[in-house]
């Protein structure tokens, strides 16, 4: 069952917390009046008011949060009501101590912080539950209610034996018989055989680390045990609100690596939500790489939380000006606010929220960047530009039945493949960087403005004239056979080092690959050299050398044509590029990790020979600009950024109309100052 978000504006707004100011009237007055004044139209209230919403277990006081309905209801906002599971009452963990976390290490946890409950102990799901329902009960009706916030940030696992009993059930569900887990988890190796069901024990630092099947059924478990706990939370909600729509606000894109988040399967995940929403905290403004640079690592986090659904999604948080947890907390320069709340909605967001409204007057948080902060003031310079983004938004309203353009190329990423490269127990730690190295696949059709998606395994192949699928180690015999018919099809397909090694079960093939992963590349796979960090090779390519880092495959060429050699090594004259016919569609093998020179010059050809770069009214100067699209039956709106602390100029090939100014543009030179947004249409 889904439910649809029903609103015609873009959302602006987020977490606010006034049960922290329930003694102060007046700032609750002021908020709202600021409010207004900074075009907010949303607030997402209840995150973490458990202990203030049900004092004593069955004693509830709502007419706090009564009266913020009214008060938003009254400026006609809009409320998304979060459930308060992620942060418990005392009264709750003193009485039912099952609901506080084990540790890995089997140690019990004492009441404190958030987020650290079981996610399998049936009286914390009860009492979710019943809290729940009332909420439910009370506001489902109200015409301000547009969206349920479930929890927050859900994340960790727990160890404890409610929890080992659940993943002894999950692994009889999947293997049925200890003959099969045996032989799934190689169990022979070290003497590890399982005699009975409840030997079976999560990874554990004072038992087995090193059986990889077992380390990988856990993370699984954990996605699909949290999955199970959140549909247990959703249940009295799409029973007593069925055309509300629900969201939990995922994760992903935190400094330095901008890493797609990785304990939980997203992609798994965003089946069980109505809309995806995510919490975005960028570090712009770091002294480590370029303003481009992180746009580009945050353009790809945007893509990968739209094609989560491949549909609209929102910023359910992101910070007006700096974070408390950013290992520097900096704020945004002037006129970063603009430009990283606009990059967001460029790419498919509906909403621009903030964590926070208002600052806490204490606590960690107190100094976290917030709308109205303690200075209690409408002038201060992020409030100011809190408000253009408001009225931004605003301007952008013919903008909100748009999606972003539809992808011919796409970039498949795989949780179990992340997960199993990672605990590989080979090549090197420090540099295998599975997301980097989709960053910098991505990063060519960013700098074009080339559109990508962001797949799993799950997804249809068929729309995508492209198709590039990094690092693939793990990989299954059904997805190899889905390469093979996408390849027969008509497809293009990029595959690189380190592909198609071992099977779901985390064994590796054996005699080679898997017959259709041969036969889409053309090619043999023989083995992988790591190299050290001071250690290179060479592969001469399209009439250049280009420098090998990390990882070289060496491949023995069959039906495959040779673009480009080493230079080095025992290896020197092998191929390091391939390119192979498979009925009617192409598969490249690019076997050694290089300079992103060498990505550049290759997507550069097949961007050209596909016909991949989108035709423009505007044409840009350098990578540093940005124009992504949002569409709609035949209107298009061309988001230009300008990721820069320097000027830029672009060049509109017609007359158009800027939509955050009003103002109409003739063909010619168009001027942006640093970090610059400009918004045109047709
Ligand atoms: C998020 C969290 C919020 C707040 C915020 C601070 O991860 O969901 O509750 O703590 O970080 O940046």
């Amino acid at each position: 069952m889904t439910a649809k978000l029903n609103v015609s504006d873009f959302l602006h707004g987020g977490d606010y917390n006034p049960e922290q100011w329930l003694d102060h009237p007046e700032i609750i007055d002021q908020d709202f009046n600021f409010f207004k004044e900074a075009n907010i139209n949303d607030v997402t209230v209840g995150i973490f008011s458990w202990a203030q919403l049900e004092p004593e277990e069955g004693k509830f006081d709502f007419s706090w949060l009564d009266d913020i309905f009214d008060r938003a209801e009254a400026q006609n906002g809009h409320v998304i009501l979060a459930t308060p599971s992620g942060a418990k009452p005392r009264w709750l963990a003193d009485k039912y101590p099952e609901v506080l976390r084990t540790n890995e290490d089997g140690s019990k946890n004492i009441f404190g912080e958030r987020h650290n409950h079981c996610y399998t102990s049936p009286v914390y799901r009860q009492k979710v539950q019943e809290i729940n329902r009332k909420l439910a009960e009370r506001y489902g009706h109200r015409k301000s209610l547009i969206l349920w916030h479930i929890s927050n940030e859900f994340g960790g696992s727990c160890y404890c034996d409610l929890c080992q009993g659940a993943f002894r059930d999950w692994l009889k569900a999947k293997y049925h018989t200890l003959d099969n887990l045996n032989r799934a988890y190689w169990a022979k190796f070290w003497s590890h055989t399982y005699t009975s069901w409840d030997q079976v024990h999560s990874p554990s630092p004072l038992g087995d680390q090193t059986l990889l099947g077992l380390n990988l059924d856990w993370k699984r478990f954990v996605t699909d045990r949290t999955i199970d706990f959140y549909e247990a939370e959703i249940k009295p909600l799409r029973e007593l609100t069925p055309n509300i729509p629900i969201t939990t606000n995922f994760m992903g894109g935190n400094p330095p690596e901008s890493h797609v988040h990785y304990d939980l399967d997203y992609q798994k995940f965003a089946q069980h939500v109505d809309i995806v929403s995510w919490d975005s905290y960028p570090n712009w403004a770091n002294d480590y790489e370029s303003t481009a640079h992180l746009a580009m690592k945050t353009a790809l986090m945007n893509d990968v939380m739209r094609s989560l659904k491949h549909q609209n999604y929102l910023i359910m948080e992101s910070t007006p000006s700096q974070v408390n947890w950013h290992p520097y907390n900096r704020a945004k320069l002037p006129g970063m606010h603009q430009m990283g709340s606009l990059q967001q909605v460029a790419h498919g967001a509906d909403a621009v929220n903030y964590f926070q409204l208002h600052q806490s007057r204490g606590s960690s948080e107190m100094f976290h960047g917030a709308v109205i902060t303690h200075q209690l003031s409408d002038k201060t310079r992020v409030f100011k530009e809190v408000a253009q983004v408001g009225q931004d938004l605003v301007n952008l309203k013919p903008a909100k039945v748009t999606h972003h353009q539809a992808a011919k190329v796409a970039i498949v990423y795989d949780y179990d493949n992340m997960w199993a490269l990672d605990d590989s127990r080979n090549y090197s730690n420090e540099t295998k960087k599975y997301w980097r190295t989709i960053q910098e696949h991505y990063q060519y059709f960013w700098e074009h403005d080339i559109p990508v998606e962001l797949i799993s395994t799950q997804d249809d192949l068929t729309p995508y004239t492209l198709v590039i699928d990094p690092m693939h180690f793990m990989m299954s015999e059904a997805f190899t056979e889905k390469l093979r018919d996408y390849v027969q099809q008509g497809g293009h397909l990029v595959g690189t080092y380190m592909t198609g090694l071992v099977d779901k079960n985390f064994l590796a093939y054996l005699g080679g690959w898997p017959k259709a992963l041969h036969d889409v590349y053309g090619v043999e796979f023989q083995e992988t050299t790591t190299l050290y960090p001071k250690q290179h090779n060479h592969v001469a390519a399209f009439d250049k050398t280009y420098t090998v880092n990390d990882y070289a495959d060496t491949v023995t060429v069959d039906t495959a044509q040779s673009l480009a050699t080493y230079q080095d090594d025992f290896f020197a004259g092998s191929s390091a590029l391939t390119k192979n016919t498979c009925g009617k569609g192409t598969a490249y093998y690019v076997a050694a990790r290089t300079e992103e020179a060498f990505l550049e010059d290759f997507y550069d050809q097949l961007a050209d020979e596909f016909g991949l770069k989108p035709e423009l009214p505007i044409e840009k100067q350098g990578p540093t600009v940005s124009i992504q699209v949002r569409e709609k039956a035949g209107q298009q709106f061309f988001f230009v950024i300008n990721f820069s602390e320097k000027p830029a100029t672009v060049t509109t090939t017609k007359s158009l109309t800027e939509v955050l100014s009003g103002q109409n543009v003739a063909a010619g030179a168009q001027a942006l100052k640093p970090f610059d947004v400009k918004v045109y249409t047709v």
